[in-house]
């Protein structure tokens, strides 16, 4: 069938804790495994021509962990980018991060601000890591920064401006790995109109195979945006 991309698509990457357990390894071993996992979904969808990817990295509630396996998350993705700095410039995917970047410890800030320079230029696909983001958290943080503005007249428009990244379109499709069915306040507010695809495969084993059931699956959604859509068969 031929599929029809979406231009915006995110990503929930779960079941690496999962992933690990089943083999007897320590969770840290599933996240290793995931990492490979996100970069070989980036290369694929860059090179389906996919122009944004959003990939949950670390929510506001995953402070709730252990504290070495918070470090270990930290680490693991500063590493796996600082290596991958030129491949990311070759193949032009542009870094950026979403969240409460500015709470993170400064070589972390500094580190991310590093990675989104280096990248500014790039413009095949622009990879957006979500990193101590809570979807609730934004609009608090958005809401906040109305009220410093003193704006009065709100509309949908005006509180897309004050997102953390106001120009990135909404996802048309969020796919969430590891069997559960929920946004774990992932893009609360720009996931109103998303198409929702679950599996159950854990995400240190989504394969390209995955990827394709999913891209296939969104191809067939009809979207109505709350409209009566003609000739609808
Ligand atoms: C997803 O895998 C990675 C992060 C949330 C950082 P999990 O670590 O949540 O894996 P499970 O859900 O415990 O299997
Ligand atoms: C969501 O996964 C967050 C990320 C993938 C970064 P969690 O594993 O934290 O979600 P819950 O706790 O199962 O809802
Ligand atoms: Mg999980």
């Amino acid at each position: 069938m031929s599929i029809k991309l979406p231009e915006h698509l995110a990503i929930i990457m779960d079941g690496n804790g999962r992933w690990a357990q089943q083999r007897g390894l320590n969770r840290v071993e599933g996240h290793k495994a995931g990492a490979k996992i996100a970069e070989n979904v980036t290369r694929w969808c860059a090179d389906l021509g996919l122009k944004y990817l959003t990939l949950y990295a670390f929510s506001t509630e995953n402070w709730k962990r252990p504290k070495e396996e918070v470090r270990f998350l930290f680490q693991l993705m500063v590493d796996y980018l600082k290596d991958r700095l030129n491949l990311l410039q070759e193949e032009s995917i542009r870094i950026r991060f979403m969240g409460r970047v500015n709470e993170l410890a400064e070589e972390t800030r500094n580190f991310c601000k590093f990675m989104e320079d280096e990248t500014a230029e790039c413009n095949r696909l622009n990879l957006i890591i979500a990193l101590n983001y809570g979807g609730r958290a934004e609009i608090v943080d958005a809401v906040k920064k109305i009220l410093n503005d003193k704006l009065e007249h709100i509309d949908d428009a005006i509180i897309r401006r004050y997102l953390y990244l106001p120009d990135l379109p909404d996802p048309d499709l969020i796919v969430r790995t590891s069997g559960e069915k929920r946004l774990s306040n992932f893009l609360l507010w720009q996931s109103s109109y998303s198409e929702l695809y679950f599996t159950d495969t854990l995400w240190p084993d989504f394969s390209k195979d995955e990827l394709t059931k999913a891209l296939e699956e969104y191809s067939r959604r009809k979207r109505r945006y709350g409209a009566v859509i003609d000739n609808e068969e």
